[in-house]
């Protein structure tokens, strides 16, 4: 049975000055519903909001995996050139582990938040890669055995193809994304390697640009082992068919998908109707995650709505879109969305028995 359908049962039957016992009136958390599936459920984290109860108890409870928002990206981490500051993502991997939750490490390289050494580095190639490998081992080797997973590299296409011009490219050439990874290996072995970007969930010109690089990574035996989807939608734009097809090709060359920064976004008022498309849309998702054997976790990019990044003033295009786009509302409290990745999961779990 549905969890709103036991809700509104419960409610009846309370109505009816029958008392419900807790376990029937609260939710099963996320995370337990999760692990009956042998998937992970996590949420993106930003100690900034480590005051605010709700926030801590609501990602406890919910979740079994963690992606630090903002701490663990190269400006946080060295911000001087050979001073590193692990001070803030300390603190989350603190909290991860009180809450026996992993951790997906975001991430290692990336063309946005650079640090200004970097930004204006005049290195040459050999020591650019000493720099690389610097920043890398210094911070991988720190959470050896601690961060389970890392995005080694972030958006390193362009959207009209090719790869980026990015700072490390631009110093050392096109196979600085193969040396990341060849350093974070050599830092933590055990660690699961991963490849990280947006629009690239469906298969499309980019993705399947990424796929090339997935072969060839293989092909040469460049350590990598999954691919995040950021998965920033936009209400009514998932197309399942074209994700699964995605996810079972990647998973085919024997890598791993997670769905890494999950969050649906609309347009105009709040009503309970976009609520329902937003949730029909989560569903979705959660669903074709939870339908392949590739997949293993589903991370949404925030805990609740009220600290969602889209509420940033500065991000331009997405202003225009009612910023409302998570599980859980300003008060942490369940939304459609919630409810119907609740239900996926619960349908799942019962079908594996
Ligand atoms: C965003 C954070 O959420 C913001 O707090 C920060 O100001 C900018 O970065 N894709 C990514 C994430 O891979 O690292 C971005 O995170 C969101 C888009």
């Amino acid at each position: 049975m549905g969890i709103r359908l036991r809700i509104l049962i419960g409610t009846a039957l309370l109505l009816l000055g029958t008392s419900l016992t807790a376990a029937q009136d609260t939710p099963v958390p996320l995370r337990e519903l999760a692990e009956k599936n042998g998937i992970y459920i996590g949420a993106a984290v930003y100690t900034p909001h480590f005051g605010d109860q709700n926030y801590l108890k609501t990602l406890g409870r919910e979740f079994n995996m963690l992606t630090p928002e903002n701490e663990a990206k190269p400006c946080e981490i060295q911000r001087q050139l050979g001073k590193f500051d692990f001070t803030k993502f300390d603190k989350l991997v603190d909290f991860a582990e009180a809450n026996n939750m992993k951790i997906h490490g975001h991430t290692l390289v990336w063309h946005q938040c650079v640090p200004p050494w970097l930004t204006n580095a005049k290195f040459d190639r050999d020591e650019a890669i000493k720099q690389l490998r610097a920043h890398i081992y210094t911070e991988v080797g720190r959470y050896k055995g601690r961060v389970a997973i890392w995005d080694v590299v972030n958006e390193a296409f362009n959207d009209a193809g090719g790869l980026r011009e990015t700072p490390w490219k631009k110093l050392i050439g096109d196979d600085y994304i193969e040396l990341a990874f060849q350093f974070a290996h050599e830092a933590d072995p055990d660690a699961l390697l991963f490849y990280n970007d947006y629009s690239i969930e469906e298969t499309n010109p980019k993705s399947d640009e990424v796929y090339a690089m997935l072969q060839d990574f293989i092909a040469r035996g460049i350590p990598i082992n999954g691919v995040g989807f950021q998965s920033h939608f936009s209400v009514g734009t998932v197309n399942p068919r074209f994700i699964a097809e995605n996810i079972q090709r990647i998973g085919e060359l024997g890598l791993q998908v997670q769905f890494t920064e999950v969050d649906v976004r609309y347009g105009g008022e709040t009503t309970p109707k976009i609520l329902e498309r937003q949730a029909s849309d989560y569903a979705k998702l959660m669903d074709t995650c939870l339908s392949s054997e590739y997949c293993t976790a589903f991370i949404t990019w925030g805990v609740g709505d009220k600290y969602t990044w889209l509420r940033n003033a500065n991000l331009g295009f997405f202003e225009n879109f009612t910023v409302a786009p998570l599980l859980f509302d300003d008060d942490y409290q369940p939304k459609p969305a919630y409810f119907s990745v609740h239900d996926k999961l619960e349908e799942y779990a019962s079908k594996r028995g």
